[in-house]
């Protein structure tokens, strides 16, 4: 058992653990000097990278977990859809799904045939850490999976125009899209688990531009499918992340998932009041402060760790991922600085 691990199950311990979301990337010079020749996918694709990748952070600072270097769209490609990762832009997917034969056409492949290079990255990186550090494995959750699969490119830019157009307009491949993204995403998770991940996290990042009449009927129902079904069938935490859902926390807490994750726009007792039930929480960190001053990350970092005092359990984070210009020394000073709390 590792702390990571036991915080996640709910136990309280002096020792606060602490991961970054996108740990790994453009913040780190030697990501930037792998990435210089090779593209994202080229390095998500290839084990060999891609486990290097992972362990570059954990090379460099104490956290107290790794998570598999990958990306939540990478599993679209197997559908049969064109995705690229186009710079400046984010990921971008030129023949995007818009009717009900697109949806029809979508096939499902089992992971070994879709991301076999995930699994094998994953058995590397496990191998590398050797029951040192626990590694976490992901899957995009069907909402957010959707809303790229539809609007082609960052959803945010179109306001998720075709998204909720074809959600209310035709909720019939709305839901044969859903029961789709649940089968790829189940099987992948637990796969991520047979290669040898101790933790999921379930990414809904887009899912803050929902309303409550809409989550209940059209995202809600797929939650539950995906976190029962993973339970079922393999014995890890999972964590449940999404950003800008202060005002959904009162039904998201009602998911089964082990522990939430909270973005910065919420103290971690409101959250954990809106979420009404005593899970534990990770985060929350605003990533852009991370670039402030050191004076002022540490006096935020202690602030969250005095108010996580109220939570059940905390596992530090950021509030969502590194961002590009973030001083490696920041990330260093973090860090240290968590492992050296105690409450
Ligand atoms: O956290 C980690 O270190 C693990 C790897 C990881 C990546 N993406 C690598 C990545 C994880 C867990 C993700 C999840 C992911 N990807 C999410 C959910 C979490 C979140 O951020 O909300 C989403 C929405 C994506 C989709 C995605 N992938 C976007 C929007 C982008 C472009 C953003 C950017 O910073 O350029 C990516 C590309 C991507 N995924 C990069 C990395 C390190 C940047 C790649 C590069 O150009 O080098």
């Amino acid at each position: 058992m590792s702390l990571f691990i036991d915080t996640l199950k709910g136990k309280r311990s002096a020792e606060t653990p602490i991961w970054l979301m996108r740990q790994a990337g453009r913040y780190l010079p030697e990501y930037r000097a792998l990435r210089e020749n090779n593209s994202m996918l080229q390095m998500v694709q290839t084990p060999e990278l891609a486990c290097e990748v992972t362990l570059q952070p954990l090379r460099r600072f104490p956290l107290d977990a790794g998570i598999i270097f990958a990306d939540i769209l990478t599993p679209l490609i197997g559908m049969g859809v064109n995705l690229e990762f186009k710079k400046g832009e984010g990921p971008v997917i030129d023949n995007p799904i818009r009717s009900v034969a697109d949806v029809s056409r979508l096939r499902v492949p089992k992971p070994e045939e879709n991301v076999q290079y995930t699994l094998d990255a994953i058995k590397l990186v496990v191998k590398e850490l050797n029951g040192k550090t626990p590694l976490i494995g992901f899957s995009g959750a069907p909402f957010t999976l959707s809303s790229y699969l539809i609007e082609g490119q960052s959803p945010g830019d179109s306001d998720l125009r075709h998204t909720k157009g074809l959600m209310v307009s035709n909720p019939e491949a709305w839901h044969e899209l859903q029961e789709k993204l649940v089968t790829l995403s189940v099987e992948y998770l637990v796969a991520q688990v047979e290669a040898g991940c101790e933790s999921l996290q379930i990414f809904d990042s887009w899912l803050g531009y929902v309303g409550p009449r809409e989550y209940d009927r059209f995202v809600e129902p797929y939650l539950v499918k995906i976190i029962e079904q993973v339970k079922a069938r393999v014995n890890v935490p999972v964590v449940f992340f999404a950003t800008s859902v202060s005002s959904l926390f009162p039904r998201l807490g009602k998911l089964p998932a082990d522990a939430f994750g909270v973005d910065w726009r919420i103290s971690l007792p409101d959250a954990a009041k809106l979420i009404g039930r005593p899970v534990p929480l990770q985060g929350n960190l605003d990533p852009q402060l991370l670039s402030a001053s050191w004076e002022y990350v540490e006096r935020s970092a202690r602030a969250i760790l005095e108010e996580a005092a109220t939570v059940p359990a905390h596992v530090f984070n950021l509030g969502h991922g590194v961002l590009q210009y973030t001083p490696v020394e920041n990330v260093q000073r973090l860090i240290e600085f968590v492992k050296g709390y105690r409450r």
